[in-house]
């Protein structure tokens, strides 16, 4: 072979992907009789659905993965010790080797993370600024009373804009929240990947000057790291001086501007649960330390088992694979451009882990309080058994005291990607379905909420569809 050929990769054009297949699961396969009889029960809640009524499940990539051999392998390695367990040392190596933080506290998952570390730091008045909050974050610093403020820049709102780093932070916004002398900010978070803003990337100019501003004004900056490997490619290939740096060294650099991290390691971890809280500071470590106990465990499990923490400590090193964050990225854009191509809205440029839909371009005759994105996921899963999920005004609007609703900046059907999952062929037959339920745009019925609860009520509210 002459050497002009021995890179395959620049050779042909196929983004395969990098490996192959070592079990199988077999996935349901439904007729839409018994697909409209599930939407009836579950009370047109897609959460309600059994994983047996579904064909390709699209709701999360959040430990939906497929975990490789040699993290099956590293699973018998497993050291169950209750106290300073051999595969904790494993896993905080780990978490120290990508972080180069020291303090690392083990959780079951990233929300854990976020509720002892917003326990330990926020009260109850205070402004906690991010990109945009995910769910959960949301939920948890309203829980301690406080306010959790989305403060992403302006083309982050905007479908449409293609802009490389949609999910940066609104810098003269988060100086103007830090200089108000009467607003008090425990700590400012930023988002990596904005996976409420359509899974958009933060650049590091963005993060360094978010680290710069913070540091100045003596408030601590975490990341909530979820998706860091993705944010690192996407470093890589969209901002100027990072194209000869492998996807680890820019992680590496993104945690060093920050004092610590919240991270869910069902995503970039690679794993099906776990997650952890890490930080610079001793101190308020040991805070947080002590109040793990009370609710995780101890402090070298943190809920998990032994060998969840081997499984966490090897995903996080194939995460940073470049063919795989190659391949990872590209099939998500995949599917964004064939449904672009037939002519159904995504935000753009699409995510990493997920292609999100503009359910309020597509539907424009429902408005927001009829719930365009819910109604929009309840066709794709009724049209062929794929469920998305939706990221709108289900998931965030608020229900004010005299029953008023206030809604979300942007209607989405988030359909996420698991990792290492699905196929070429399932992603082919995700868009044919998407392309079909959209065709029937002006006849999908817009929905109310029957049933609620106080938060997180997208998970469990029940909806009946408004009749035409
Ligand atoms: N932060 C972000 C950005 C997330 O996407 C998630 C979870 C969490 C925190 C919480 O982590 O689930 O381990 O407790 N996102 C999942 C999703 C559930 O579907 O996007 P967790």
């Amino acid at each position: 072979m002459s050497p002009e050929f021995t890179d395959q990769l620049s050779q042909f054009h196929t983004i395969i992907e990098p490996f192959r297949i070592h079990s199988v699961e077999e996935i349901a396969i439904t007729d839409r009789t018994q697909r409209e009889a599930a939407l009836e029960r579950v009370r047109y809640n897609l959460f309600g659905l059994h994983a047996d009524e579904v064909t390709i499940d699209l709701l999360t990539d959040s430990g939906t993965g497929a975990m490789s051999s040699k993290q099956w392998a590293g699973m018998m390695l497993g050291d169950e010790s209750y106290a300073g367990s051999r595969s904790f040392y494993k896993f905080k190596a780990a978490v120290e080797d990508l972080t180069g933080m020291s303090e690392v506290i083990p959780t079951h998952q990233g929300r854990a993370a976020e509720r002892i570390l917003f326990t330990e730091t926020v009260s109850a008045g205070d402004v906690v600024p991010n990109n945009t909050h995910f769910d959960t974050t949301r939920a948890n610093v309203e829980y301690q009373k406080a306010e959790a403020l989305d403060i992403v820049c302006e083309e982050g709102l905007d479908p449409d804009s293609t802009h490389p780093f949609k999910g940066d932070v609104d810098l003269s916004r988060l100086e103007q929240i830090l200089d108000d002398p009467d607003v008090p900010v425990p700590l400012a978070m930023v988002t990596v990947t904005n996976n409420s803003g359509g899974g958009q990337p933060v650049s590091m100019a963005n993060l360094r000057a978010v680290s710069e501003v913070c540091s100045s004004h003596g408030v601590p900056f975490f990341l909530d790291a979820c998706r860091f490997a993705e944010n690192s490619w996407f470093i890589k290939t969209r901002e100027d001086g990072y194209t000869d740096r492998t996807p680890l060294e820019i992680a590496r650099e993104m945690f060093s501007l920050a004092d610590g991290c919240t991270f869910s390691a069902k995503k970039d971890g690679l794993a099906n649960i776990g997650g952890f809280l890490a930080m610079r500071d001793p101190e308020l470590a040991e805070r947080c330390r002590n109040l793990l106990i009370l609710t995780e465990g101890f402090p070298t499990y943190g809920g998990l088992a032994g060998y969840d923490l081997e499984a966490i400590a090897q995903g996080l090193s194939e995460v940073v694979d470049e063919d795989y964050l190659r391949y990872r990225i590209r099939s998500t854009a995949y599917l964004a451009e064939k449904v672009n191509k037939a002519g159904v809205p995504t935000v753009q440029p699409p995510g990493g882990h997920a292609v999100y839909i503009d359910a309020r371009k597509l539907l424009p005759h429902i408005p927001p309080s009829q719930y365009p994105a819910q109604a929009l996921a309840v066709e794709i899963y009724r049209t062929g058994g794929v469920r998305g999920v939706e990221i709108g005004s289900v998931m965030f609007g608020k229900v004010a005291g005299d029953g008023s609703e206030s809604v979300a900046p942007m209607e989405l059907v988030r359909l996420a990607i698991p990792r290492r999952t699905y196929t070429q062929s399932h992603i082919d037959y995700v868009a044919e379905v998407v392309i079909d339920a959209a065709s029937r745009g002006p006849y999908i019925p817009g929905y109310r909420i029957v049933e609620q609860a106080p938060w997180l009520r997208h998970f469990t509210a029940a909806f009946e569809p408004i009749p035409a």
